[in-house]
């Protein structure tokens, strides 16, 4: 089946992740039938649903998109036995997600991708126990997964190209922004980035060095207003001036020796240097500097007219 027909997906594991998955598949038309083996499950399910689609709705639903669309089955072989693509959610623990996904893989028609949510596990590590491990990938989310576009993807060593490929697409298809990964790294791209601030928050609070509301205004009021429209690399691009990346890393390399962070820095070789800055030319895609600079500017100026907003209506 190609990715743009599929109709019918199933969610297994509904908690923030899972019913965040099934928010975002209900209002892209989707029909989404959920499992998961909690007790009280389903009401939670269809309370986060219900306080998501108010969002969903001034985003824009796909035509025919309903809540009512969702099922709550009540096996797990239920819900995947008719589905075109499933998505997995359990809690992040490696024994049950080799479990699950070995069921799952079980239940599911053949051919079709099976997909996990997992924050930080390879897909070689949790595809051991599966029959047909050739169609699981990983396809990281970012919560809530009904707003935050970003979707990492990649496969295990036991997963088939084909597979990668074809999830990447329906993930495109399903509204999504994704980043395929050649290489399983634990934690994948985004989260390694995360990882690194929290773990030197953790430090810093651990130390006295700072309190969390002085940490949070430090990213708020900050380096987080740049990043929604450059990420880290063309923000320091711009921080060279009319020299760009090449005039930043040259001006700034020693600093890399000084213990700004905990985490070690890699020695500046010029190897490393070149794939930075050929990096960055690329991800300018032929804009100058000073263009870069003026859509900066507009963003700032933009995402701080939006927080105002937002704050003071709150
Ligand atoms: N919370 C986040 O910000 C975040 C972001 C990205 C990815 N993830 C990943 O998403 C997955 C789910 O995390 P979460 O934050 O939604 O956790 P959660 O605790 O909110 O939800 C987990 C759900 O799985 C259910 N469950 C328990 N055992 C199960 C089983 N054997 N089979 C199926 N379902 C089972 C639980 O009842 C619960 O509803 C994890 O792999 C996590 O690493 C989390």
């Amino acid at each position: 089946m190609e990715p743009a027909d599929v109709r019918r997906v199933a969610c297994v594991g509904a908690g923030v992740i899972g019913g965040g998955w099934v928010a975002h598949f209900l209002a892209k038309g989707y029909e989404v039938t959920a499992w998961d083996p909690a007790p009280d499950a389903e009401a939670r399910l269809r309370r986060l649903v219900d306080a998501a689609w108010p969002a969903l709705t001034e985003l824009g639903l796909a035509p025919g998109a309903s809540v009512d669309n969702l099922t709550v089955a009540d096996t797990l072989e239920t819900a995947v036995r008719d589905a075109e693509f499933v998505q997995e959610s359990a809690p992040e623990d490696l024994d049950i997600k080799r479990d699950l996904l070995a069921r799952i893989d079980a239940a599911t028609p053949a051919g079709v991708v099976v997909s996990s949510s997992t924050s930080g596990y390879g897909m070689t590590e949790m595809q051991t126990e599966c029959a047909t491990p050739q169609r699981l990938v990983v396809g990281h989310p970012f919560n809530p997964p009904y707003l935050i576009p970003l979707v990492e993807v990649v496969g295990g060593e036991r997963t088939r190209p084909w597979a990668v490929r074809w999830a990447a697409e329906f993930f495109e298809v399903a509204g999504k922004s994704v980043i395929t990964m050649d290489r399983e790294v634990p934690g994948f791209i985004a989260n390694r980035l995360q990882e690194a601030i929290w773990r030197e928050a953790l430090h810093m609070v651990a130390n006295g060095e700072a309190t969390v509301e002085q940490i949070d205004a430090s990213i708020t009021e900050g380096p987080g207003l740049r990043w929604p429209l450059l990420g880290p690399c063309l923000t320091f691009h711009l921080a060279g001036g009319e020299g760009g990346m090449a005039h930043m890393l040259d001006h700034f390399g020693p600093s890399l020796k000084s213990p700004w962070t905990r985490l070690e820095a890699p020695e500046l070789t010029e190897e490393l240097r070149d794939r930075m800055v050929r990096g960055c030319e690329d991800a300018a895609g032929g804009r100058s500097i000073a263009e870069l600079v003026a859509e900066r500017d507009r963003a700032v100026i933009a995402v701080m007219r939006a927080i105002e907003e937002v704050r003071r209506k709150s």
